[in-house]
């Protein structure tokens, strides 16, 4: 089966500016992709097109087999969106505010009236169902956010930072929603949150600079992209000349050392893939006379590969 959500060769340019270039990927129905990149990366741009509210300058996106400009409104139809910034009207009360998007939508009355039960019971609005917007704290709003994507039932849930500028107890209960609604639905959703995303997400697509510079399982991304092994030693010895030997040692790429004023430092080695250093190195420093005190291999963090991913100059995953 075609995916759920296909994105083809998208470039979009703000006038003069590139913001994203030759973008293509696919979702399958019942993926949760996480879009991860650092801001301006065109994370929202790209959301934007797929949701039919910007068009592209070229290339094409499709959600449920319909294009976004030539078929957006039956595009639109399966598309559930929370926007970067939800435009709530603060002076309606929720039920209000969802029966207006119902009836914008094209929804029938009846069902607008059963689908507001559904979703305040799935968004957790019970309490909140006759309050204003505008008296709602951010965490709410961002629920209500949510409830209106998802009232007309759409596959597809694109989502745009769904949980920034919200307390974290809010923030756990968001990622829960999340989670409950990924059940029944093909999600898309964007992030800095790197933890967010291996908690969420069964795809990463990572996003710099208006290009996609990887896409994996937030695993198979760490293990793939871990083409270094790295040790930490903490070793008691003369700082300059303890980072001679540990350099010159065979298959060392380099070693960091921020040196504190005493002869008891912490040295971060990085070595060829595939290569356990740590016999060679404790040997090297006994040898010389001087005291190991620790020794470990570190594996790299998630954050440590979006900063590779997104700052190094050569990338080639
Ligand atoms: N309407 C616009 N006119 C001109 N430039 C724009 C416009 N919207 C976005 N840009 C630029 O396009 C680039 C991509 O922006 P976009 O909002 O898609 O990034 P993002 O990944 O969502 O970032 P953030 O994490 O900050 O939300 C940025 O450099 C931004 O300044
Ligand atoms: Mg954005």
């Amino acid at each position: 089966m075609a995916g759920m959500v296909e994105v083809k060769h998208l470039t979009k340019y703000y006038g003069n500016f590139l913001a994203i270039e030759n973008v293509s990927f696919e979702v399958k129905k019942g993926e949760i992709v996480g879009f991860l990149g650092p801001n301006g990366a065109g994370k929202t741009t790209t959301m934007r097109i797929i949701t039919g509210f910007l068009p592209p300058s070229s290339g094409t996106a499709a959600v449920a087999g319909y294009d976004l400009v030539d078929k957006s409104r039956q595009a639109r139809a399966h598309i559930g969106y929370l926007p970067e910034t939800v435009p709530l009207y603060t002076d309606m009360t929720v039920e209000g505010y969802l029966s207006f998007m119902g009836t914008i939508r094209g929804m029938n009355p009846k069902r607008i009236k059963a689908r507001i039960a559904d979703v305040i019971d799935s968004c957790r609005l019970g309490d909140y169902r006759k309050s204003d917007i505008g008296k709602l704290s951010k965490g709410f709003r961002q629920r209500v956010g949510i409830a209106q994507a998802v009232l007309h039932e759409p596959d597809v849930l694109i989502l745009d930072e769904p949980t920034i500028g919200i307390d974290p107890i809010q923030v756990v209960e968001t990622r829960a929603l999340i989670k409950d609604l990924a059940g029944t639905h093909t999600v898309i959703l964007s992030t800095h949150i790197l933890p967010e995303v291996s908690m969420l997400c069964s795809r990463v697509l990572i996003i710099n600079e208006g290009l996609i510079v990887a896409e994996d399982t937030p695993k198979e991304l760490a293990n793939r992209l871990q083409g270094v092994e790295r040790l930490e030693v903490e070793i008691q010895g003369p700082r300059i000349e303890v980072m001679g030997v540990l350099e010159k040692i065979r298959g060392v790429l380099e070693v960091a050392c921020s040196p504190n004023g005493s002869d008891q430092n912490v040295y971060k080695i990085q070595a060829r893939r595939g290569l356990d250093l740590r016999p060679t190195v404790s040997r090297a420093v006994i040898s010389n006379g001087w005291s190991l005190l620790n020794l470990q291999l570190v594996s790299m963090s998630l954050e440590e590969i979006f900063l590779k991913l997104t700052t190094s100059e050569e990338i080639n995953v």
